[in-house]
């Protein structure tokens, strides 16, 4: 495939899906050449970055596991007994706290844990408070954007068993063992007074919520998020323009986690669909200058 540069220019006439179809169809080892990569991120910042930036609550139960076994062992580190503080900002209905508190608690129950779920919209924090989802259904629906998909598959209730208790109209409520100690609040993630109510946290969850924001806010976002998290503590960031992320965690004084990297960067399958699609995964790439800031998603405070 000889494609130059300026070949792309011409996509502006021509349809996108037509030019996606014909992407597609390109064989896999030679997408993932040098010259393929620089095409893909050429056609990303072009055509995609600035098309709709859709606002969801989607989440889900489990969502990355090599993610949640890097926090379990991340967690393990703890000494015996510690306090350990984690916050999930843009929290939507609660699943991605409750997975991570139940990662950690399996594997620690001597930590003395205490959690916040703090997300924009008060229909979804009160449906994290309540912990009761149904299969296949979003229990986000009707709140101020579109739910996405449900937060537990049908598939996947029996192997949630130790995190989702069936309940007899069919709805699964969250175990008691799992709720304790987290506070559930209405908040504004760009709002510079979060640390003021929060404090600074051991483990920082600020995922898929700031990618659709312009470029200014999600980086004041980032910042404000920076600030939440405590000496020896780690931010987890997903779902962000990577450009905007390399360039505010290049100048944080976090450094990335390395571990698992390529595990967790792959694990999501929707992200598929780069460089049409705003949502894509950038496939990991070694040679680009910053790569281990841009493809990583754990991101260390020192000092402990
Ligand atoms: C796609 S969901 C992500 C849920 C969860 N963090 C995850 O990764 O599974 C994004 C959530 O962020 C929330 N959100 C968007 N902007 C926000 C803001 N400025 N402050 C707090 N929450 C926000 C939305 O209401 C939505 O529930």
């Amino acid at each position: 495939m000889s494609m130059t540069m300026t070949g792309f220019i011409s996509l502006r006439q021509v349809p996108r899906r037509l030019c996606r179809a014909v992407w597609e169809t390109i064989p896999s080892p030679v997408r993932q050449t040098p010259l393929m990569f620089r095409a893909g991120r050429y056609i990303y910042r072009k055509f995609t970055r600035n098309t709709v930036r859709l606002q969801t609550h989607y989440t889900h139960f489990m969502r990355n596991p090599p993610l949640l076994s890097v926090i379990e062992a991340l967690a393990s580190q703890f000494p015996r007994d510690a306090q350990v503080k984690i916050a999930s900002i843009g929290c939507s209905t609660g699943a991605e706290l409750y997975s991570v508190l139940y990662a950690i608690r399996r594997v620690r129950d001597d930590l003395r844990l205490t959690a916040y779920g703090a997300d924009i919209s008060d229909t979804v924090v009160e449906v994290a408070r309540r912990g009761i989802y149904h299969p296949d259904v979003p229990a986000a629906q009707g709140s101020a954007y579109a739910a996405g998909r449900a937060e537990v598959a049908s598939v996947d209730v029996s192997s949630l068993s130790e995190l989702l208790q069936p309940l007899p109209d069919g709805s699964l409520r969250v175990r008691d063992w799992l709720r304790q100690d987290i506070t559930w609040l209405t908040a504004d993630a760009t709002d510079d007074s979060l640390q003021d109510l929060l404090g600074r946290q051991d483990f920082l969850l600020a995922n898929n919520f700031m990618g659709p924001m312009e470029d200014p806010l999600a980086e004041r976002c980032l910042r404000n998020m920076i600030r939440l998290v405590a000496p020896g503590g780690y931010l987890f960031v997903d779902g962000i323009d990577l450009d905007v992320k390399t360039r505010v965690l290049k100048a944080s004084g976090l450094r990335p986690v390395l571990t698992s990297q390529e595990e967790i960067w792959a694990s999501e399958g929707a992200r598929g669909g780069w460089p049409w699609l705003r949502w894509g995964r950038e496939p990991l790439n070694r040679s680009e200058a910053d790569w281990a800031i841009r493809y990583s998603i754990i991101f260390h405070l020192g000092d402990r």
